[in-house]
Protein backbone atom coordinates (compact mmCIF):
# COMPACT_ATOMS: atom_id res chain seq x y z
CA UNK A 1 0.00 0.00 0.00
CA UNK A 2 2.81 2.39 1.03
CA UNK A 3 5.63 1.03 -1.06
CA UNK A 4 4.59 3.85 -3.78
CA UNK A 5 5.28 6.50 -2.04
CA UNK A 6 8.93 7.27 -2.12
CA UNK A 7 8.80 7.79 -5.82
CA UNK A 8 6.34 10.93 -5.06
CA UNK A 9 8.46 11.90 -2.35
CA UNK A 10 10.63 15.09 -2.57
CA UNK A 11 12.46 15.44 -5.43
CA UNK A 12 14.30 18.39 -4.75
CA UNK A 13 15.30 20.61 -1.36
CA UNK A 14 16.26 23.82 -2.14
CA UNK A 15 17.55 26.51 0.61
CA UNK A 16 17.26 30.07 -0.47
CA UNK A 17 19.71 32.25 1.02
CA UNK A 18 17.59 35.68 1.71
CA UNK A 19 20.12 37.76 0.31
CA UNK A 20 20.72 36.38 -3.21
CA UNK A 21 18.24 33.89 -3.20
CA UNK A 22 21.12 31.26 -4.41
CA UNK A 23 19.57 27.55 -4.53
CA UNK A 24 22.06 25.13 -2.52
CA UNK A 25 21.67 21.94 -1.59
CA UNK A 26 20.70 20.97 1.44
CA UNK A 27 23.45 18.55 1.88
CA UNK A 28 26.48 20.03 3.24
CA UNK A 29 24.51 22.99 4.63
CA UNK A 30 24.76 21.64 8.41
CA UNK A 31 21.03 21.20 8.22
CA UNK A 32 18.34 23.68 9.20
CA UNK A 33 16.14 24.98 12.43
CA UNK A 34 12.54 26.46 12.72
CA UNK A 35 11.92 28.16 15.51
CA UNK A 36 9.27 26.22 17.96
CA UNK A 37 6.70 28.43 19.55
CA UNK A 38 5.43 27.09 23.21
CA UNK A 39 1.15 27.36 23.54
CA UNK A 40 1.21 29.53 26.28
CA UNK A 41 4.18 31.71 25.14
CA UNK A 42 3.03 35.32 23.68
CA UNK A 43 3.98 34.21 20.02
CA UNK A 44 1.27 31.82 20.31
CA UNK A 45 -2.19 31.99 18.98
CA UNK A 46 -3.00 29.72 21.10
CA UNK A 47 -1.97 31.64 24.24
CA UNK A 48 -4.93 32.34 26.39
CA UNK A 49 -3.81 35.59 28.61
CA UNK A 50 -6.68 35.10 31.21
CA UNK A 51 -5.28 31.63 32.01
CA UNK A 52 -3.49 30.70 35.32
CA UNK A 53 -1.03 28.49 36.09
CA UNK A 54 -3.46 26.48 37.72
CA UNK A 55 -5.56 26.56 34.85
CA UNK A 56 -2.62 25.51 32.63
CA UNK A 57 -1.81 22.74 34.96
CA UNK A 58 -5.66 21.94 34.64
CA UNK A 59 -5.48 21.76 31.01
CA UNK A 60 -2.01 19.70 30.56
CA UNK A 61 -3.46 17.13 32.85
CA UNK A 62 -6.09 16.58 30.84
CA UNK A 63 -4.32 17.05 27.24
CA UNK A 64 -2.48 14.42 28.91
CA UNK A 65 -5.01 12.06 29.41
CA UNK A 66 -7.04 12.68 25.89
CA UNK A 67 -3.08 11.90 23.95
CA UNK A 68 -2.82 8.61 26.64
CA UNK A 69 -6.47 7.42 25.31
CA UNK A 70 -5.43 7.89 22.00
CA UNK A 71 -2.54 6.15 22.27
CA UNK A 72 -4.24 3.18 23.36
CA UNK A 73 -6.98 3.19 20.84
CA UNK A 74 -4.42 3.14 18.26
CA UNK A 75 -1.98 0.28 19.62
CA UNK A 76 -5.54 -1.67 20.14
CA UNK A 77 -6.69 -0.92 16.49
CA UNK A 78 -2.89 -1.03 15.26
CA UNK A 79 -3.26 1.97 12.90
CA UNK A 80 -4.82 5.28 13.58
CA UNK A 81 -7.00 4.58 10.86
CA UNK A 82 -10.76 3.66 10.00
CA UNK A 83 -13.84 3.98 7.91
CA UNK A 84 -14.26 7.74 7.46
CA UNK A 85 -17.96 7.67 7.89
CA UNK A 86 -18.08 8.64 11.57
CA UNK A 87 -15.60 11.10 12.32
CA UNK A 88 -16.73 11.90 15.73
CA UNK A 89 -16.80 8.46 17.52
CA UNK A 90 -14.01 8.17 19.66
CA UNK A 91 -12.46 5.51 18.44
CA UNK A 92 -11.50 7.34 15.43
CA UNK A 93 -8.93 9.35 15.90
CA UNK A 94 -6.04 10.65 13.71
CA UNK A 95 -4.67 12.57 17.05
CA UNK A 96 -4.31 12.66 20.23
CA UNK A 97 -4.22 16.38 20.48
CA UNK A 98 -7.77 17.92 21.23
CA UNK A 99 -8.24 20.54 18.95
CA UNK A 100 -6.78 23.23 20.87
CA UNK A 101 -4.61 21.12 22.83
CA UNK A 102 -0.71 20.34 21.46
CA UNK A 103 2.06 21.61 23.05
CA UNK A 104 4.41 23.89 20.14
CA UNK A 105 3.68 25.23 17.08
CA UNK A 106 5.80 26.46 14.07
CA UNK A 107 5.52 28.75 11.58
CA UNK A 108 5.85 28.13 7.59
CA UNK A 109 4.65 28.85 4.54
CA UNK A 110 2.70 27.53 1.91
CA UNK A 111 2.50 27.96 -1.95
CA UNK A 112 3.95 30.66 -4.37
CA UNK A 113 3.94 33.28 -3.74
CA UNK A 114 4.58 31.99 0.20
CA UNK A 115 1.67 32.34 2.83
CA UNK A 116 2.71 31.93 6.42
CA UNK A 117 1.10 29.53 8.43
CA UNK A 118 1.03 28.65 12.26
CA UNK A 119 0.64 25.11 12.79
CA UNK A 120 0.64 22.54 15.75
CA UNK A 121 3.18 19.96 16.04
CA UNK A 122 2.59 16.67 16.49
CA UNK A 123 4.98 13.66 16.87
CA UNK A 124 1.85 11.30 17.37
CA UNK A 125 0.59 11.98 13.96
CA UNK A 126 1.55 11.82 10.37
CA UNK A 127 -0.30 13.98 7.88
CA UNK A 128 0.66 17.78 7.30
CA UNK A 129 -2.84 19.64 6.79
CA UNK A 130 -4.25 23.25 7.11
CA UNK A 131 -7.06 25.51 6.63
CA UNK A 132 -7.61 26.20 2.81
CA UNK A 133 -10.66 28.29 0.90
CA UNK A 134 -13.26 27.75 0.58
CA UNK A 135 -13.49 26.63 3.96
CA UNK A 136 -17.28 25.43 5.16
CA UNK A 137 -18.01 26.14 8.31
CA UNK A 138 -14.49 26.19 9.57
CA UNK A 139 -13.38 27.04 12.71
CA UNK A 140 -11.73 30.66 12.84
CA UNK A 141 -8.37 31.03 12.61
CA UNK A 142 -6.42 34.32 13.50
CA UNK A 143 -4.20 33.98 9.94
CA UNK A 144 -5.68 34.15 6.77
CA UNK A 145 -6.57 31.67 5.04
CA UNK A 146 -4.89 29.50 2.26
CA UNK A 147 -6.59 29.91 -0.92
CA UNK A 148 -5.05 27.32 -2.99
CA UNK A 149 -6.44 28.97 -6.31
CA UNK A 150 -3.76 31.88 -5.44
CA UNK A 151 -0.93 30.20 -5.80
CA UNK A 152 0.96 28.55 -8.78
CA UNK A 153 2.27 25.22 -7.31
CA UNK A 154 -0.88 23.52 -5.73
CA UNK A 155 -2.04 20.15 -7.46
CA UNK A 156 -4.50 18.49 -5.67
CA UNK A 157 -4.23 14.78 -5.72
CA UNK A 158 -6.73 11.75 -7.75
CA UNK A 159 -8.14 9.39 -5.83
CA UNK A 160 -6.16 7.25 -8.29
CA UNK A 161 -3.08 8.53 -7.67
CA UNK A 162 -0.63 5.93 -6.02
CA UNK A 163 -0.53 8.33 -2.71
CA UNK A 164 -3.62 8.10 -2.17
CA UNK A 165 -4.31 5.18 0.18
CA UNK A 166 -0.85 6.10 2.31
CA UNK A 167 -4.22 8.33 3.88
CA UNK A 168 -5.00 6.34 6.89
CA UNK A 169 -9.07 7.00 5.56
CA UNK A 170 -9.52 8.14 2.49
CA UNK A 171 -12.41 8.31 -0.09
CA UNK A 172 -13.20 9.60 -3.36
CA UNK A 173 -14.95 12.97 -3.79
CA UNK A 174 -17.31 14.24 -6.44
CA UNK A 175 -15.06 15.51 -8.46
CA UNK A 176 -12.41 12.82 -7.85
CA UNK A 177 -10.41 14.34 -5.34
CA UNK A 178 -8.62 12.24 -2.96
CA UNK A 179 -10.39 13.05 0.29
CA UNK A 180 -9.74 12.71 4.06
CA UNK A 181 -11.90 13.14 7.17
CA UNK A 182 -9.85 12.75 10.14
CA UNK A 183 -10.67 13.12 13.92
CA UNK A 184 -9.54 14.63 17.23
CA UNK A 185 -9.64 13.51 20.73
CA UNK A 186 -12.13 15.96 21.48
CA UNK A 187 -14.83 15.08 19.05
CA UNK A 188 -13.27 18.28 16.30
CA UNK A 189 -12.83 17.03 12.88
CA UNK A 190 -11.11 17.85 9.64
CA UNK A 191 -12.27 17.56 6.14
CA UNK A 192 -10.35 17.63 2.53
CA UNK A 193 -8.12 17.21 0.20
CA UNK A 194 -4.63 15.59 -0.35
CA UNK A 195 -2.74 17.64 -2.27
CA UNK A 196 0.98 18.97 -2.93
CA UNK A 197 2.21 21.96 -2.37
CA UNK A 198 5.40 23.64 -1.97
CA UNK A 199 6.48 24.63 1.82
CA UNK A 200 9.17 26.54 2.75
CA UNK A 201 10.43 27.21 6.65
CA UNK A 202 12.53 29.57 7.98
CA UNK A 203 15.55 28.56 9.06
CA UNK A 204 17.09 29.83 12.14
CA UNK A 205 19.78 32.25 10.32
CA UNK A 206 17.08 33.82 7.70
CA UNK A 207 17.51 31.10 5.35
CA UNK A 208 14.96 30.01 3.76
CA UNK A 209 14.22 26.09 3.01
CA UNK A 210 12.00 25.17 0.07
CA UNK A 211 10.46 21.99 0.28
CA UNK A 212 8.49 21.57 -3.31
CA UNK A 213 5.93 19.28 -3.95
CA UNK A 214 5.07 18.12 -0.09
CA UNK A 215 2.19 16.02 0.44
CA UNK A 216 -0.44 17.68 2.80
CA UNK A 217 -4.52 18.10 3.32
CA UNK A 218 -6.06 21.17 2.40
CA UNK A 219 -8.94 21.31 4.71
CA UNK A 220 -11.82 22.47 3.70
CA UNK A 221 -14.67 21.93 6.03
CA UNK A 222 -13.59 21.57 9.52
CA UNK A 223 -14.96 21.72 13.46
CA UNK A 224 -13.54 21.90 16.69
CA UNK A 225 -11.79 24.47 19.00
CA UNK A 226 -8.31 24.56 16.83
CA UNK A 227 -8.60 28.07 18.27
CA UNK A 228 -6.23 30.19 16.19
CA UNK A 229 -4.07 28.08 14.36
CA UNK A 230 -3.96 27.29 10.95
CA UNK A 231 -3.78 23.17 11.12
CA UNK A 232 -1.48 20.58 12.46
CA UNK A 233 2.44 19.14 11.11
CA UNK A 234 2.74 15.75 11.69
CA UNK A 235 6.27 15.01 13.06
CA UNK A 236 5.29 10.95 13.08
CA UNK A 237 7.31 7.97 11.52
CA UNK A 238 4.33 7.45 9.18
CA UNK A 239 4.65 7.75 5.03
CA UNK A 240 2.66 11.82 5.12
CA UNK A 241 4.57 13.04 7.78
CA UNK A 242 7.02 16.03 6.89
CA UNK A 243 10.00 13.82 8.69
CA UNK A 244 9.32 10.85 5.97
CA UNK A 245 8.45 13.05 3.09
CA UNK A 246 12.21 15.23 4.05
CA UNK A 247 13.33 11.94 3.95
CA UNK A 248 17.11 11.33 3.25
CA UNK A 249 17.16 14.88 2.09
CA UNK A 250 17.84 15.59 6.00
CA UNK A 251 19.37 12.46 6.57
CA UNK A 252 15.72 10.82 7.97
CA UNK A 253 17.29 13.22 10.89
CA UNK A 254 15.23 15.88 13.33
CA UNK A 255 15.69 16.99 17.21
CA UNK A 256 14.41 19.23 19.61
CA UNK A 257 15.31 20.57 23.16
CA UNK A 258 12.30 21.67 25.02
CA UNK A 259 13.10 24.11 28.20
CA UNK A 260 11.13 23.64 31.57
CA UNK A 261 8.01 24.48 31.53
CA UNK A 262 8.88 27.83 33.60
CA UNK A 263 10.55 28.87 30.13
CA UNK A 264 7.61 28.85 28.19
CA UNK A 265 8.29 31.96 26.47
CA UNK A 266 11.59 30.80 25.72
CA UNK A 267 12.70 30.05 21.74
CA UNK A 268 13.51 26.63 21.22
CA UNK A 269 13.62 24.95 17.93
CA UNK A 270 13.01 21.96 16.05
CA UNK A 271 16.28 20.88 13.46
CA UNK A 272 16.99 18.98 10.77
CA UNK A 273 19.31 16.98 9.17
CA UNK A 274 22.72 17.19 10.45
CA UNK A 275 21.15 20.64 12.84
CA UNK A 276 19.88 17.58 14.33
CA UNK A 277 23.07 15.24 15.17
CA UNK A 278 23.15 14.91 19.32
CA UNK A 279 26.60 13.76 20.19
CA UNK A 280 28.89 14.40 23.14
CA UNK A 281 30.31 12.50 25.91
CA UNK A 282 26.70 12.72 28.45
CA UNK A 283 24.63 11.22 24.90
CA UNK A 284 23.22 8.38 25.29
CA UNK A 285 21.63 5.98 22.32
CA UNK A 286 18.54 3.70 22.37
CA UNK A 287 17.11 1.77 19.59
CA UNK A 288 13.79 3.18 18.00
CA UNK A 289 11.74 0.15 17.69
CA UNK A 290 9.62 -0.62 14.39
CA UNK A 291 6.03 -1.27 15.83
CA UNK A 292 2.51 -0.59 14.67
CA UNK A 293 1.21 2.04 13.79
CA UNK A 294 4.54 3.63 12.42
CA UNK A 295 3.44 6.97 13.22
CA UNK A 296 4.54 6.36 17.03
CA UNK A 297 8.02 5.76 18.43
CA UNK A 298 8.18 3.09 20.76
CA UNK A 299 11.75 2.48 22.86
CA UNK A 300 12.32 -0.16 25.14
CA UNK A 301 12.26 1.22 28.55
CA UNK A 302 14.05 -2.00 31.30
CA UNK A 303 14.10 -0.32 34.38
CA UNK A 304 13.53 2.88 36.50
CA UNK A 305 15.77 3.36 39.31
CA UNK A 306 16.43 6.25 42.77
CA UNK A 307 19.18 7.49 43.23
CA UNK A 308 20.07 5.33 46.51
CA UNK A 309 17.55 2.46 46.12
CA UNK A 310 17.03 -0.38 44.11
CA UNK A 311 16.34 -0.63 40.45
CA UNK A 312 12.44 -1.59 39.27
CA UNK A 313 11.90 -3.51 36.30
CA UNK A 314 9.48 -2.21 34.32
CA UNK A 315 6.21 -4.43 34.29
CA UNK A 316 6.38 -6.73 30.98
CA UNK A 317 2.79 -6.86 31.09
CA UNK A 318 1.92 -3.59 29.14
CA UNK A 319 3.53 -5.70 26.26
CA UNK A 320 0.75 -7.79 26.22
CA UNK A 321 -1.30 -4.71 25.78
CA UNK A 322 0.14 -3.35 22.87
CA UNK A 323 0.33 -6.77 20.81
CA UNK A 324 3.73 -8.44 21.30
CA UNK A 325 5.71 -5.26 20.01
CA UNK A 326 8.91 -5.29 21.51
CA UNK A 327 8.83 -1.49 22.27
CA UNK A 328 7.46 -0.93 25.55
CA UNK A 329 6.87 3.05 25.83
CA UNK A 330 6.18 5.75 22.85
CA UNK A 331 8.22 8.83 23.25
CA UNK A 332 6.19 11.75 22.65
CA UNK A 333 6.99 15.90 22.75
CA UNK A 334 2.83 16.19 23.03
CA UNK A 335 2.07 14.31 25.92
CA UNK A 336 2.98 16.36 28.94
CA UNK A 337 3.37 13.65 31.95
CA UNK A 338 5.04 10.41 31.73
CA UNK A 339 2.68 7.16 31.61
CA UNK A 340 4.16 4.34 33.46
CA UNK A 341 1.94 0.89 34.70
CA UNK A 342 0.68 1.03 37.66
CA UNK A 343 2.38 -1.66 39.51
CA UNK A 344 6.02 0.12 38.63
CA UNK A 345 4.72 3.15 39.44
CA UNK A 346 4.17 2.34 42.94
CA UNK A 347 7.21 0.43 43.39
CA UNK A 348 8.97 3.08 42.16
CA UNK A 349 6.98 5.94 44.29
CA UNK A 350 7.68 3.30 47.55
CA UNK A 351 12.16 3.31 46.78
CA UNK A 352 10.97 7.24 46.43
CA UNK A 353 9.60 7.55 49.51
CA UNK A 354 12.43 5.52 51.32
CA UNK A 355 14.89 7.75 49.93
CA UNK A 356 13.59 10.96 50.90
CA UNK A 357 13.59 12.90 54.59
CA UNK A 358 9.92 15.26 53.31
CA UNK A 359 6.56 13.98 54.80
CA UNK A 360 4.37 12.68 52.46
CA UNK A 361 0.72 14.31 52.08
CA UNK A 362 -1.95 13.39 49.57
CA UNK A 363 -2.45 15.00 46.27
CA UNK A 364 -4.74 17.92 46.93
CA UNK A 365 -6.03 16.18 42.95
CA UNK A 366 -6.25 13.35 43.65
CA UNK A 367 -4.09 12.38 40.47
CA UNK A 368 -0.79 11.00 41.66
CA UNK A 369 0.25 8.46 43.75
CA UNK A 370 3.33 10.67 45.89
CA UNK A 371 3.08 13.96 46.91
CA UNK A 372 5.80 15.33 49.42
CA UNK A 373 5.62 18.32 51.82
CA UNK A 374 8.52 20.23 50.92
CA UNK A 375 8.22 23.28 53.23
CA UNK A 376 10.49 24.20 55.42
CA UNK A 377 13.47 22.12 53.47
CA UNK A 378 16.75 23.26 53.54
CA UNK A 379 19.54 23.08 51.13
CA UNK A 380 21.30 19.78 51.56
CA UNK A 381 17.03 18.16 51.22
CA UNK A 382 17.21 17.59 47.62
CA UNK A 383 15.29 15.34 45.89
CA UNK A 384 16.59 12.37 44.32
CA UNK A 385 17.81 11.88 40.40
CA UNK A 386 15.83 9.39 38.51
CA UNK A 387 16.87 6.99 36.60
CA UNK A 388 15.12 5.62 32.84
CA UNK A 389 17.21 3.12 31.81
CA UNK A 390 16.30 2.27 28.27
CA UNK A 391 17.36 -0.42 26.26
CA UNK A 392 21.32 -0.17 25.00
CA UNK A 393 22.66 0.49 28.16
CA UNK A 394 21.32 3.90 27.99
CA UNK A 395 20.39 5.54 31.41
CA UNK A 396 19.14 8.77 31.38
CA UNK A 397 19.11 10.95 34.63
CA UNK A 398 16.42 12.16 35.34
CA UNK A 399 16.66 15.32 38.15
CA UNK A 400 14.27 16.59 40.01
CA UNK A 401 12.80 19.51 37.68
CA UNK A 402 12.14 16.33 34.79
CA UNK A 403 10.43 14.28 37.57
CA UNK A 404 8.57 16.61 40.13
CA UNK A 405 5.53 18.93 39.86
CA UNK A 406 4.59 21.61 42.10
CA UNK A 407 0.84 21.25 42.57
CA UNK A 408 0.32 23.21 45.58
CA UNK A 409 2.77 25.72 47.85
CA UNK A 410 5.49 23.68 49.23
CA UNK A 411 3.81 20.80 47.73
CA UNK A 412 5.38 18.49 44.75
CA UNK A 413 4.28 15.28 43.42
CA UNK A 414 6.14 12.58 41.62
CA UNK A 415 5.27 13.46 37.86
CA UNK A 416 3.96 10.20 36.79
CA UNK A 417 0.78 8.92 36.33
CA UNK A 418 -0.57 4.94 35.99
CA UNK A 419 -1.08 4.37 31.83
CA UNK A 420 -3.87 1.60 33.07
CA UNK A 421 -7.60 2.55 32.09
CA UNK A 422 -9.84 -0.44 32.25
CA UNK A 423 -6.74 -2.68 32.09
CA UNK A 424 -5.34 -1.36 28.84
CA UNK A 425 -2.22 0.68 29.36
CA UNK A 426 0.51 2.09 27.10
CA UNK A 427 3.52 3.72 28.78
CA UNK A 428 4.12 7.14 27.31
CA UNK A 429 7.61 8.90 28.32
CA UNK A 430 6.26 12.85 28.20
CA UNK A 431 7.84 16.03 27.71
CA UNK A 432 8.46 17.08 31.50
CA UNK A 433 11.13 14.32 31.24
CA UNK A 434 12.50 15.47 27.87
CA UNK A 435 12.57 18.97 29.37
CA UNK A 436 16.11 20.31 28.62
CA UNK A 437 17.23 17.36 27.13
CA UNK A 438 18.72 17.60 23.16
CA UNK A 439 16.55 14.72 21.77
CA UNK A 440 17.53 13.24 18.22
CA UNK A 441 15.37 10.98 16.00
CA UNK A 442 17.57 9.15 13.33
CA UNK A 443 14.52 7.00 11.41
CA UNK A 444 17.40 5.46 9.25
CA UNK A 445 19.47 4.12 11.71
CA UNK A 446 16.35 3.80 14.41
CA UNK A 447 18.43 5.46 17.16
CA UNK A 448 17.26 8.07 19.66
CA UNK A 449 19.70 10.09 20.91
CA UNK A 450 20.03 12.08 24.63
CA UNK A 451 21.84 14.22 25.75
CA UNK A 452 21.56 16.66 28.62
CA UNK A 453 21.21 20.43 27.16
CA UNK A 454 20.35 24.06 28.68
CA UNK A 455 17.38 24.28 26.07
CA UNK A 456 16.50 27.78 26.72
CA UNK A 457 20.10 28.64 25.76
CA UNK A 458 21.19 26.70 23.06
C1 LIG B 1 -19.34 21.27 16.01
O1 LIG B 1 -19.00 21.16 17.37
C2 LIG B 1 -19.95 21.68 18.24
C3 LIG B 1 -19.42 21.62 19.65
O2 LIG B 1 -18.17 21.06 19.73
C4 LIG B 1 -21.23 20.88 18.10
O3 LIG B 1 -22.21 21.43 18.95
C5 LIG B 1 -21.71 20.94 16.67
O4 LIG B 1 -22.82 20.13 16.50
C6 LIG B 1 -20.61 20.48 15.72
N1 LIG B 1 -21.03 20.67 14.36
C7 LIG B 1 -20.95 19.69 13.46
C8 LIG B 1 -21.37 20.05 12.07
O5 LIG B 1 -20.53 18.57 13.73
C1 LIG C 1 -9.59 23.14 25.28
O1 LIG C 1 -9.83 21.77 25.46
C2 LIG C 1 -10.23 21.40 26.74
C3 LIG C 1 -10.40 19.91 26.76
O2 LIG C 1 -9.17 19.31 26.57
C4 LIG C 1 -11.56 22.09 27.07
O3 LIG C 1 -11.94 21.76 28.37
C5 LIG C 1 -11.38 23.59 26.95
O4 LIG C 1 -12.62 24.23 27.14
C6 LIG C 1 -10.85 23.95 25.57
N1 LIG C 1 -10.56 25.36 25.54
C7 LIG C 1 -10.91 26.15 24.54
C8 LIG C 1 -10.52 27.57 24.65
O5 LIG C 1 -11.52 25.73 23.59
C1 LIG D 1 -2.49 1.73 41.42
O1 LIG D 1 -2.12 0.94 42.52
C2 LIG D 1 -2.49 1.50 43.77
C3 LIG D 1 -1.89 0.64 44.86
O2 LIG D 1 -2.07 -0.71 44.62
C4 LIG D 1 -4.01 1.58 43.86
O3 LIG D 1 -4.39 2.16 45.07
C5 LIG D 1 -4.51 2.45 42.70
O4 LIG D 1 -5.92 2.47 42.68
C6 LIG D 1 -4.01 1.91 41.37
N1 LIG D 1 -4.36 2.84 40.31
C7 LIG D 1 -4.88 2.45 39.16
C8 LIG D 1 -5.20 3.51 38.16
O5 LIG D 1 -5.07 1.28 38.89
C1 LIG E 1 3.59 21.11 55.49
O1 LIG E 1 4.35 21.22 56.66
C2 LIG E 1 4.19 22.46 57.34
C3 LIG E 1 5.10 22.49 58.57
O2 LIG E 1 6.15 21.64 58.46
C4 LIG E 1 2.76 22.62 57.77
O3 LIG E 1 2.59 23.89 58.42
C5 LIG E 1 1.86 22.52 56.55
O4 LIG E 1 0.50 22.57 56.98
C6 LIG E 1 2.11 21.24 55.80
N1 LIG E 1 1.33 21.26 54.57
C7 LIG E 1 0.54 20.26 54.19
C8 LIG E 1 -0.18 20.42 52.89
O5 LIG E 1 0.41 19.25 54.85
C1 LIG F 1 21.67 14.46 39.99
O1 LIG F 1 22.64 14.15 38.99
C2 LIG F 1 23.51 15.21 38.68
C3 LIG F 1 24.45 14.77 37.58
O2 LIG F 1 23.93 13.78 36.80
C4 LIG F 1 24.31 15.61 39.90
O3 LIG F 1 25.12 16.72 39.58
C5 LIG F 1 23.35 15.98 41.01
O4 LIG F 1 24.07 16.25 42.17
C6 LIG F 1 22.37 14.86 41.27
N1 LIG F 1 21.39 15.28 42.24
C7 LIG F 1 21.20 14.65 43.39
C8 LIG F 1 20.15 15.19 44.28
O5 LIG F 1 21.83 13.66 43.68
Amino acid sequence: MVSSIPSLAISLLIILSTTGFLPLSVYGTGGFSVDLIHRDSPRSPLSDSSSTPSSRFKSAVERSFSRANYFRNAMQQNTPSFSASSPSASENLYSGITANGSEYLMSFYVGSPAKEVIAIVDTGSDLIWIQCKPCKECYPQKIPLFDPQASSTYKVISCKADSCPALPSESCSHGSECEYTYAYADGSFVDGFLSTETLSFDSTGGRRVQVPSTLFGCTHHSNGTFSDGSGLVGLGGGQLSLIRQLGSSIESKFSYCLPSLAQSSATTRLNFGSSAVVSGSNSVTTPLIPGKPDTFYFLHLDQISVDGQGSVLVNPSMQAAVNAHQGNIIIDSGTTFTFIDNETLQSVAKNLARSVSFPQVADPNGLFSLCLNVSGSGDNDKLPNITFHFSGGAPVVLPDDNTFVEVAENTVCLALLPSEFDGIGVNIFGNIAQQNFHIGYDLSAMQLTIAPADCANM
